[in-house]
């Protein structure tokens, strides 16, 4: 177990032995991991938690009145109490298990939306959203005519928060917006743009998918009616993610998926729903990942997420001075308040043949659109290289990044 030195310091020699694979190699040269944004790396107690999981207390859930059973569902519920606590939520059962905030944001707009919403009604995104959040709606706008309004961004990469209010109309039926953008870090000042909205009477979902892992999420103080996030970039297991919705909106929706475990009582007749969250929980569920994703919140907690907060802010302080004295380098993204998350592109090279150079140098670094076209578009880049950091990420890592980017302009330039 990682132990914390004070109340500010991650213990680095703890948080190798939790990561072992960061003690590994990537093409024969130490593993440099920076791709936190795109998916963390799980630490021994996530594993564990699910390998335990299998080998000792395997059962289905809510189905069966063996003991082995009422244990499998006690550890399966007992990760609502622990997502409720970590995000501050006032009730487990506004906590909904999902694949990844993909499916969260899916089941708000074909549950919600559909259920809700008409030609010409309106949703308002941003311009700095990951395609999740864009495409749900605007298969909405192809099936049933609503409108996507987009709030622009500045140069820095903030949102314009002189053009959001003006984007209210009568026909606004919700606002989608990331907490913090995965290619710019840009935390957004979302707290504020729900108190717009609800002034318009427009409920707010917000996409915490960068959030979560890296800074003190509190729903109930945001006041948003739906927060999402996935598993595996909170260094829990891919296939896990959570929809908060608040308890009356979810309960005037209808259901998402159909199935066991979300009814009642069913005849060919009539069907009637489970309550609230088992309503949205169809068919057998990821037990075991929401197991480990219990495990890997509880991790993250036992860090503190404020000494994690600390430590990727003094982290980025660091990095971002190192990368802007190489000379070509270009930043996308340099509005404050904003995560460990570094986009960048070079003058005169390609993201792509930087990217392939670091990875010859054990750097795991991601290169491309991030699934966020229209933003890549905003900046008029094709694609940008991002070093994106976790918890176990340190100034040594961000010495080799620097260390190899020379070397790619050596070879490349
Ligand atoms: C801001 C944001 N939203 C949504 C997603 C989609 O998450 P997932 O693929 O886990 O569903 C991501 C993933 O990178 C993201 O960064």
């Amino acid at each position: 177990m990682l132990v914390k030195k004070d109340m500010q310091e991650l213990d680095f020699s703890a948080l190798k032995q939790d990561f072992p694979i960061l003690t590994q190699q990537n093409r024969n040269k130490p593993l440099v991991y920076l791709d936190s944004a795109s998916s963390a790396q799980k630490p021994r107690q996530v594993i564990e938690a699910m390998s335990h999981f299998y080998l000792q207390d395997y059962a289905n859930i809510h189905r069966g009145i063996y003991e082995l059973s009422e244990l499998a569902t006690d550890l399966y519920e007992n990760t609502r109490q622990v997502i409720k606590n970590l995000i501050h939520a006032p009730k487990a059962d506004e906590i909904i298990f999902v694949s990844g905030t993909t499916e969260g944001i899916n089941l708000v707009a074909n549950s919600f939306g559909r259920a809700n919403w008409q030609a010409e009604d309106e949703v308002i995104i941003s311009h700095m959203e990951h395609h999740s959040n864009i495409v749900p709606w605007l298969l909405l706008q192809k099936e049933i005519g609503i409108k996507v309004k987009v709030i622009p961004i500045t140069d820095e990469g903030a949102m314009d928060l002189n053009v959001y209010p003006t984007l209210f109309t009568p026909r606004t039926k919700l606002v989608a917006l990331n907490h913090a953008s995965n290619i710019l870090g840009t935390i957004n000042p979302i707290k504020e743009m729900i108190a717009i909205a609800h002034a318009h009477n427009v409920p707010v979902l917000i996409d915490g998918a960068q959030a979560v892992p890296h800074m003190p999420v509190d729903v109930q103080d945001l006041d948003c009616d739906f927060y999402v996030f996935s598993g595996h970039k909170l260094y829990g297991p891919t296939g896990t993610g959570v929809l908060y919705g608040k308890k009356h909106l979810l309960e005037a929706m209808p259901p998402y998926q159909s199935g066991g475990g979300m009814i009642e009582t069913v005849s060919f007749e009539e069907v009637t729903f489970a309550k609230v969250p088992q309503k949205f929980e169809a068919g057998t569920p990821n037990i075991a990942g929401v197991i480990g994703l219990g495990a890997a919140a509880a991790y993250v907690q036992s860090q503190g997420i404020e000494n994690i907060f600390r430590h990727e802010q003094a982290l980025l302080q660091y990095a971002e001075e190192k990368l802007l004295q190489i000379p070509g380098l270009r930043l996308i993204g340099t509005a404050k308040p904003k995560l460990g998350v570094l986009s960048f592109v070079m003058d005169h090279l390609h993201p792509h043949d930087i990217g392939t150079v670091l990875d010859h140098e054990g750097i795991a670094i991601r290169a491309g659109h991030h699934c966020a076209m229209p933003l890549m578009e905003r900046f008029n880049v094709p694609a940008t290289l991002r070093a994106s950091l976790g918890l176990y990420n340190h100034q040594q890592d961000i010495d080799v990044l620097v260390e190899a980017i020379y070397l790619a302009k050596r070879f490349l330039g």
